[in-house]
């Protein structure tokens, strides 16, 4: 079954639409493609045959993969000039997140001639940019930063080793393909790690502050394609409906998100570049400590989740579900079973934490000291 949806970009949705990908970069016009993929992809057999048959279009396809997660601000650069010295026309940019990020981020600066940094997500920076931007094609293949229907990349300072987020409107992809094919050889870990994200998105927009019906109608059905979803995809991986769920679920999450995150990104970001911890598995460590710290404000909130999604009416059962599909996921519950930390870098992670622009849209307002009782709470594994 083939989906096509319009809504936030085009997104072809279905088994081996994969296989739609020269005819994406014919509607975009696009002559002349940089395939953008990461380092860890590029010798897999599945890259090899999209390669394979996007050559038999573009003989001269050029491929630029030489990044791997977390991508860095020296990345984008060098390919923004593979970009100009190929005169390229487009970029089709397949993998996790970071690929989706890089590849995104490369389309954009071929356009601009002010440093990245200079479109941090701060304001109107991005109203800086010149706005004739090449075209973007993005296919995931994983389920959970749904970087293919944001409008930003997270790329590294170097100098500082602060992730940055970089943001301008047409950093949305113009077709995003959706194919459950490409997501079915995920290991259960990161099955479960990036699922974890997406709910973590869907969750956080959801509870935000703010009048965004729209979001939030998005943010719930995410929601509800997760539980139905992510278990039985990580029990049987070559489950495609579950796959395909999954990957809207992503999509959808980072739609969503558009509204707002909230303390479960803020106490991740820091642990991710200190700690290199994957990001969906410190969100889902994070989870239920940050929503019974939340509580009194998201109560009613959650309560609308839990009956939507099946379980009884109240916040509890929300609660109860995700400790639960934590342990079905194998993810532990005290963040001190994956990383230790000394008590005075509490210090120092609550400041970034502070700092991290997901704190803005937390459902209470946070002040550092909240931060540290986050993460020493989780350390220890005490619920609020
Ligand atoms: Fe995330």
């Amino acid at each position: 079954m083939k989906f096509n949806w319009n809504y936030p970009t085009t997104v072809w949705v279905g088994k081996n639409r994969i296989d739609d990908l020269a005819s994406a970069c014919e509607n975009l016009n696009i002559k002349n493609p940089l395939l953008v993929t990461d380092k860890d992809l590029i010798e897999l057999p599945f890259i090899k045959n999209i390669l394979a048959s996007l050559k038999k279009k573009f003989s001269q396809l050029r491929v630029f993969s030489n990044f791997s997660g977390n991508p860095i601000g020296e990345n984008v650069e060098e390919g923004v000039e593979i970009f100009k010295k190929n005169n390229n026309d487009g970029v089709v940019t397949i993998g996790g997140g970071s690929a989706l990020d890089v590849g995104k981020a490369i389309a954009f600066m071929s356009a601009q001639t002010r440093p990245i940094w200079d479109f941090e997500d701060i304001g109107d920076y991005w109203k800086r940019a010149n706005n004739n931007i090449s075209p973007i094609i993005a296919i995931p293949t994983t389920a959970g930063t749904g970087s293919e229907t944001g409008r930003a990349s997270a790329i590294i300072n170097k100098k500082t080793g602060v992730k940055k987020i970089i943001f301008h409107p047409k950093f949305l992809p113009s077709i995003v393909i959706l194919d459950p094919m490409l997501t079915v050889d995920l290991s259960p870990r990161l099955t479960a790690a990036t699922g974890m994200d997406a709910l973590a998105h869907n969750l956080e927009a959801f509870c935000a502050p703010g009048f965004h019906p729209m979001a939030d109608g998005i943010a719930l059905e995410g929601i509800k394609l997760i539980k139905t979803s992510l278990i039985t995809a990580f029990n049987d991986g070559r489950n495609i409906e579950a796959r395909q769920n999954l990957l809207a679920a992503s999509s959808m999450g980072s739609t969503a998100f558009q509204k707002g995150l909230g303390a479960i990104h803020s106490l991740s970001h820091p642990v991710n570049s200190k700690f290199n911890m994957h990001h969906g598995l410190s969100n889902a460590i994070f989870m239920p400590y940050v929503l019974t710290f939340n509580k009194k404000f998201i109560e009613k909130r959650i309560s609308t989740i839990s009956s939507f999604i099946g379980l009884e009416n109240n916040f509890k059962s929300f609660l109860d579900w995700i400790i639960t599909l934590r342990k079905e996921l194998k993810i532990p519950h005290k963040l001190s079973e994956l990383i230790q930390i000394k008590p005075d870098q509490i210090e120092e992670l609550s400041q970034m934490a502070l700092e991290d622009p997901s704190t803005a849209t937390n459902p209470s307002k946070l002040k550092k000291e909240d931060f540290k009782k986050m993460y020493e709470y989780s350390i220890e594994g005490k619920l609020f």
